[in-house]
């Protein structure tokens, strides 16, 4: 069957997921390869986003995966975690315990990310119920994402994401994200931002009532809003005030684990010490349905106590062949060294990021590790207000698509920034193909708004020749 069947029937019955059911038919992927995704015609694609920065080890590895997920299917295909325990489950558990920082021994599993941050949301507050406490809120950061289900949606940062759903769980309060510290040019002013920050967060613990606050969640680099990551003043101020007020701090590590910025856990990275971390994507380089919430010592102490009960659970958490495939994941992330590969790689990724900071339209390139974003800026002679619609019509994904390269450009609080967060076996080839589709439509763009185009209209003339090519051909 050909792409445009597929195309079609997927248009049918298929729902995906934000995507508008009366849009456009999706193209569809077969096959993949290390970073590139190859489509139902057979044409090569750069995956510039590791999908949705959880294909950490990339799209090859199928062989060795699918007979780990074998092995276990042989076995024992499902054993549930709630009364009783299997080997793959507890032996994921383990490997989790060395891997993390130390203190960090406890795992609760999940199947995604979301899940994972509304179960470490459950475990602080009830880890203070066993304590006698009623702390319910949790403090998270302007636009930051941190899963879809209703939960983990009120601590989620995005106002378009929540605005349907309100009245939303009770207990997620906002503080700010760390672009200004992005944006400050000298350290002095970055030091003198992160303290203002850290004010700004002191003075909401104060309002909104100490004894009221069960937990601090964070992204050790935050995604939306562009790559936002701090000094470690910032990390240690917050670590800080969570000791003083008697918080939890979580890092929210569903994207930044297993290697996305040269550690395991981002948290190293950037001296966070957290009293949990939650993940999932990169746990199984998401070719398992897999997440954890990894638990500190102390935050277990009262769980240790005879008759104390965490009141939560699901089926699929802890599914063994998941863990399986999780563990087949992390041998082979260890064998080829992953980490230290990020590492290395890294100045290279960074200086072709960088090269491209001279473009007119870009404002700033910030990121870390295998993750980066490239924010624009408004065209000169449009207004502040106008970038988004100016950049939504320019349509620079699909323009990246052209270029057989897949990433997406992200518009929280209307600023529009291009991700780029390859598979960690990417190399030099790949960084420097992605560089130079990103140069080439940014011309591009530029050329159409000096020119005086009407994007959007100049943009469906071309779409539609295309379709009609498409149809003749
Ligand atoms: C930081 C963070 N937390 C949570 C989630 C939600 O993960 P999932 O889509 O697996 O529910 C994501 C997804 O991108 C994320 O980036």
């Amino acid at each position: 069957m050909n792409a445009l069947a597929w195309a079609d029937r997927s248009q049918a019955h298929l729902w995906r997921h934000f995507a508008p059911v009366a849009g456009p038919a999706p193209q569809i992927f077969v096959r993949g390869e290390g970073s590139y995704l190859f489509d139902a015609n057979g044409d090569r694609y750069l995956d510039a986003l590791s999908d949705l920065y959880c294909v950490n080890l990339g799209h090859s590895y199928g062989e060795e995966l699918g007979q780990a997920a074998l092995a276990q299917y042989r076995e024992l295909g499902f054993l549930s975690t709630w009364g009783n325990a299997h080997p793959a489950t507890i032996e994921l558990a383990e490997r989790l315990a060395e891997m993390t920082p130390a203190g960090l021994n406890r795992v609760f599993f999940t199947p995604s990310g979301g899940e994972s941050v509304e179960a470490a949301w459950k475990i602080a507050r009830q880890y203070f119920l066993l304590r006698g406490e009623n702390r319910y809120k949790g403090i998270s950061r302007k636009t930051a994402y941190h899963g879809t289900t209703l939960g983990a949606l009120g601590l989620n940062g995005i106002d378009h994401l929540r605005e349907p759903f309100e009245p939303l769980l009770r207990g997620g309060v906002q503080v700010s994200n760390t672009r200004e510290v992005a944006l400050a040019d000298s350290a002095a002013e970055k030091a003198a931002a992160v303290q203002r920050i850290l004010a700004e967060v002191e003075a909401t613990i104060q309002r909104e009532g100490p004894e009221t606050i069960a937990m601090l969640i964070i992204e050790p680099v935050q995604n939306h809003g562009g790559m936002l990551h701090a000094p470690e003043s910032y990390a240690r101020g917050l670590r800080a005030l969570c000791d003083r007020y008697g918080i939890l701090l979580v890092a929210d590590e569903t994207i930044t684990a297993f290697g996305r910025v040269g550690e395991w856990f981002a948290s190293e990275s950037f001296g966070f010490d957290p009293d949990i971390i939650v993940t999932a994507k990169g746990l199984s380089s998401a070719h398992a349905v897999i997440g954890a919430v990894i638990v500190h010592d102390r935050v277990l102490e009262p769980y240790r106590e005879p008759g104390a009960l965490l009141q939560h659970g699901n089926t699929f958490g802890g599914h063994p062949v998941m863990a399986a495939v999780a563990l087949k994941n992390l041998e082979i992330m260890t064998r080829i060294g992953l980490p230290a590969q990020v590492r290395a790689r890294t100045p290279a990724l960074e200086g072709w990021m960088r090269s491209l900071a001279s473009h007119p339209l870009v404002a700033q390139v910030r990121g870390a590790g295998f993750l980066w974003a490239i924010e624009l800026r408004s065209p000169e002679h449009l207004r502040r207000d106008a970038t988004r619609s100016v950049y939504e019509d320019a349509d620079i994904t699909g323009r990246l698509r052209e270029r057989r390269v897949l990433t997406r450009i992200a518009f929280d609080d209307d600023i529009p920034i291009i991700n780029v967060a390859p598979p960690l076996v990417a190399e030099d080839v790949e960084f420097e193909t992605i560089t130079h589709a990103i140069r080439e439509v940014l011309d591009e763009v530029r050329d159409q708004i000096e020119g005086g185009f009407a994007l959007l209209s100049e943009r469906q003339h071309q779409l539609q020749h295309q379709h009609q090519e498409r149809m003749v051909t």
